[in-house]
């Protein structure tokens, strides 16, 4: 037996078993917020595929209320695929989603709540009128799925986008109708892309004081891309502003592993809310074996960095509600090499000569499920090593080669979660500090995962992202990462970089995890605060 029971999430949503991968339809509904997902009802491997579903009042504990949509009609027969909820202005919502008909078509259809007065909308009575929408002639059939929640223009018509590929890239047809029913096939896409992106899946478009976002996920890399820029409301067309033109200057949600993102607004705190799928990184007989598989992001509030040139994510504040002890350090010191195991030791008990102002608190402090901010200061940037510009293209391979054990200027350092005592076992999110030859510095994040476990067949990759701050003026980084079993999520520069991963370490079978900071540079840095607090577990599933 490989797998451990452990591996389950004490407060990242996962269903009580099986498969699930997109987040479907998020909304926000007389007083509930409701989550569907692409589910599996029979297995932890994909397959009939149907929408599952769970309610929440505080997107921190869910419960699962039976399935929304199942794989029984001819036009989706094959599969109840992704789509979204708009709510419309009689207060009815609508789901739209993909079915795979029998012969391997991608259409459209909808569904409405069989009563609306049920506060958990638990039935979904699928329209006579499916499919609402088929491919038309030259629109590749095969790849035409996933619509956007709708939006609706100044002419009064609703309009949607569906995925679709064209040659070897991919586009987002838009739509039109004036009842939801009737759909009309825009001349142009509201966007496409000849660059060999493939199929964009899952699209998402929003907007923020007119600047607009539109996200695609790629599976010729499995990640969610998006691009900021104009929308023609006469034309219906979006035009990415010059520094996202091609696929190259797209920008990542995520830098890990995390995809099929959707976005909601939560029209009780005005705030726009992205979920995504987190997929495993064992293999499908580890999935057998836990008899689950995928797992979601945590809620995360989605807003426009005050500079306009990317966008921030940050978790719900909610999922604070669920943190309990909590260690604090200050103006802690850590040398080059230093190590500091952070559980609320006393200052007295202090080793490896590390200089610590800390709390004293007393209580033994594991950490298997967490939350923990840290702020790291840097005040001597000079030792910083050279940057060369040909890396920005791959901050992953440079986190592949600069791992957190080897040594550089400025960094690495960060923190060792879901470590063993020996650390034997360990999941490193660090910084590395670099300064090209004009004196700027480029920060990257990293999470390096192949220490996690002593497992070999597992996809343990490290993943890497440059930090958007300015670090010469603000002396400062900041890092807060959520550990909870089987993932960690981190959100580096307040939500510029985010880097989710998923990690496997075998002795989490018999024993806690233990977190640790780290200094593998040759200047020394200090962490101005940490906090970290062990969490409550969720009600999910
Ligand atoms: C993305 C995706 C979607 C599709 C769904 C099928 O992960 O491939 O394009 O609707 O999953 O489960």
């Amino acid at each position: 037996a490989n797998v451990s029971p452990e591996y389950r999430t004490a407060y990242h949503f996962q269903p009580a078993k099986y498969w699930i991968n997109d987040p479907n339809g998020p909304v926000y509904y007389n007083g509930v917020y409701h989550l569907f997902y692409q589910y599996n009802p029979y297995a932890a491997v994909w397959g009939n595929i149907s929408w599952g579903h769970s309610v929440s009042t505080d997107l921190v504990h869910w419960t699962g209320v039976g399935l929304a949509l199942s794989p029984t009609d001819p036009y989706d027969i094959d599969g109840c695929f992704s789509g979204s909820i708009t709510i419309l202005p009689d207060n009815t919502p609508v789901i739209i989603y993909t079915g795979i008909t029998s012969k391997g078509e991608q259409v459209q259809n909808i569904a409405y709540p069989k009563n609306v007065s049920d506060p958990y909308l638990r039935e979904w009575i699928k329209s006579d009128s499916n499919p609402v929408i088929e491919a038309a002639d030259g629109v590749n059939a095969s790849e035409f799925r996933d619509p956007t929640t709708a939006w609706r223009g100044r002419d009064g018509l609703w309009r949607i986008l569906i995925g679709n590929k064209v040659g070897l890239g991919g586009q987002a047809i838009l739509y039109r109708s004036s009842d939801f029913v009737h759909w009309v096939q825009a001349k142009e896409p509201l966007h496409s892309s000849a660059d060999r992106t493939g199929v964009w899946e899952c699209p998402d478009f929003y907007s923020y004081d007119g600047k607009y976002v539109l996200k695609v996920s790629l599976q010729v890399n499995w990640v969610d891309h998006y691009m900021l820029g104009g929308y023609d409301e006469e034309k219906d067309l979006f035009e990415p502003s010059e520094e996202f033109v091609g696929y190259r200057n797209w920008r990542r949600y995520d830098h890990g592993k995390s995809y099929a993102s959707k976005t909601f607004v939560d029209k009780l705190n005005g705030r726009r809310i992205s979920w995504a799928w987190l997929n495993e990184s064992d293999t499908v007989s580890d999935a057998v074996e836990k008899g689950w598989a995928g797992i979601q992001t945590t809620p995360r509030v989605v807003t426009l960095d005050s500079n306009g040139r990317q966008l921030v994510q940050w978790p719900v504040k909610e999922l604070e509600s669920l943190r309990k002890k909590r260690v604090q350090l200050h103006d802690a010191e850590l040398k080059t090499g230093g190590l500091l195991e952070i559980k609320g030791i006393r200052a007295s008990q202090a080793k490896h000569g590390l200089l610590i102002h800390a709390i004293a608190s007393f209580f033994i402090f594991w950490i298997t499920y967490a939350d923990v901010e840290v702020e790291f200061e840097v005040s001597d940037l000079d030792g910083a090593e050279h940057f060369d510009p040909t890396w920005l293209v791959d901050p992953q391979k440079l986190c592949t080669e600069k791992g957190a054990s080897v040594q550089g200027g400025v960094g690495p350092f960060g923190l060792l979660v879901l470590a063993s005592e020996d650390r034997e076992e360990q999941t490193a999110v660090y910084f590395r500090v670099f300064k090209d030859h004009n004196n700027t510095y480029k920060v990257l994040m990293c999470s390096d995962q192949t220490r996690s476990s002593l497992r070999t067949e597992l996809d343990k990759p490290a993943y890497g992202g440059f930090v958007d701050i300015d670090i010469k003026k603000d002396g400062k980084i900041s890092l807060r990462t959520l550990i909870d079993h089987s993932v960690v999520e981190s959100f580096g520069g307040g939500g510029r970089t985010c880097i989710t991963a998923r990690v496997y370490p075998t002795f989490l079978a018999k024993s806690d995890a233990h977190l640790y900071a780290f200094n593998n540079g040759s200047t020394s840095a200090k962490i101005s605060e940490l906090k970290a607090w062990t969490m409550a577990k969720a009600h999910i599933g």
